[in-house]
């Protein structure tokens, strides 16, 4: 070994340099220390690279005496980090999975989520059972023209129903425009737009000036039902309301129908289902009155037709068992779960 070292290097600055890279290794806590501890005593610029760098300036004994030493720290560090470094990144993972670890034991946290609306679950129904039938859907709105929710149906001027306390008008009752209070204006709708024959049904909100108690709400909907085609009769609405009744409440259930009078249907009747032992009133439904159909500019002579409607509040009244109406319109989830999902 040389006397005296090359004076721009020294063994002392040499294991100086190792030391401060060992204790640097040893006290990284995170991979991303050590990255900068990497940079610090093993980079380009570390000491003992700097050293290495001055290696060529020395003579043949020095450099091989230097270049021994540096290349052995510089391995000792090197391994001393990559055992650093795999701990390090054992550590980290053992920290992700235990964070992520999923504790399949605890109690699930249960979401509720919304239903559809029983009014709506009921419409749904009817209206499936009829395009099953190949139906359309007419809809007309709900603000209508006084002529088509009374006029056009032949309910006279001084029919009781166009008073104030029955009918919403829109500003007021010269306006000629009514909340509907029937979706029968639809029919009117379907027979002037739509090029025969027309088979359609109708669901949608009505209004009328009653306090909302047990058993009337002032909102309300209905379900209108037209057909108009050549030799259509009673026969044919028999047999439809049948067909439609077992769709809603089984097999087994009877209808009948009772003469009625609605000014647009003649003849007029009310139909009727025998449900859970008793007779219930179910709607109103009749032949197409010939005015009507007049009204629309359609042959009478050559075109018939049957129509019906009914309340859907009413149906669900008897079908689900729900004994207040008050209960469909006042928003509580609790309703909506219980006969939401009823269809
Ligand atoms: N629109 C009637 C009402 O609200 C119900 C009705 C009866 C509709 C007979 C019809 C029908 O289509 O033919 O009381």
């Amino acid at each position: 070994m040389p006397e005296k070292p090359n004076n721009s290097l020294t063994e002392k600055d040499l294991s100086e340099a190792l030391s401060a890279g060992r204790n640097a290794i040893s006290k990284a806590s995170s991979l991303e220390d050590l990255k900068i501890v990497r940079i610090a005593h093993l980079g380009d610029k570390s000491p003992l690279a700097l050293a290495n760098r001055k290696l060529g300036s020395l003579s043949v004994d020095q450099r091989s005496h230097f270049g021994a030493i540096i290349g052995n720290y510089r391995s000792d560090l090197l391994g001393l980090l990559t055992q650093k470094q795999e701990l390090l990144t054992l550590e980290r993972t053992q920290t992700i999975v235990s964070n992520e670890k999923v504790d399949v034991t605890i109690a699930a946290v249960s979401r509720k989520g919304g239903g559809v609306h029983p009014l709506n679950s009921t419409i749904n129904t009817i209206v499936n059972i009829f395009i099953s039938m190949g139906y359309s859907v007419e809809e007309g709105p709900e603000v209508e023209a006084e002529w088509l929710n009374f006029d056009a149906l032949n309910i006279p001027q001084n029919h009781p129903a166009r008073s104030m306390q029955d009918t919403f008008y829109i500003d007021n009752a010269q306006s000629g425009i009514v909340l509907r209070t029937q979706t029968s204006p639809v029919q009117v709708r379907a027979l002037l737009n739509r090029s025969l024959p027309i088979y359609v049904i109708s669901p949608g909100k009505v209004f009328r000036s009653d306090e909302l108690d047990q058993t009337h709400t002032p909102v309300f909907h209905q379900v209108e039902g037209l057909v108009v085609d050549k030799g259509i009769g009673m026969p044919h609405l028999r047999a439809t309301i049948d067909h439609f009744a077992k769709q809603m409440f089984g097999a087994e259930v009877q209808t009948r129908l009772r003469p009625s009078y609605f000014p647009f249907t003649e003849p007029s009747a009310e139909m009727d289902v025998f449900f859970q032992g008793k007779w219930v009133e179910w709607g109103g439904c009749g032949v197409v009155n010939p005015k009507v159909l007049e009204v629309a500019g359609i042959d009478s002579s050559i075109y018939s037709g049957f129509a019906f409607g009914m309340g859907i509040e009413r149906t669900l009244m008897f079908r689900n068992g729900v004994a207040d109406m008050r209960d469909m319109v006042e928003g509580d989830i609790r309703f909506t779960d219980m006969f939401g999902k009823l269809e």
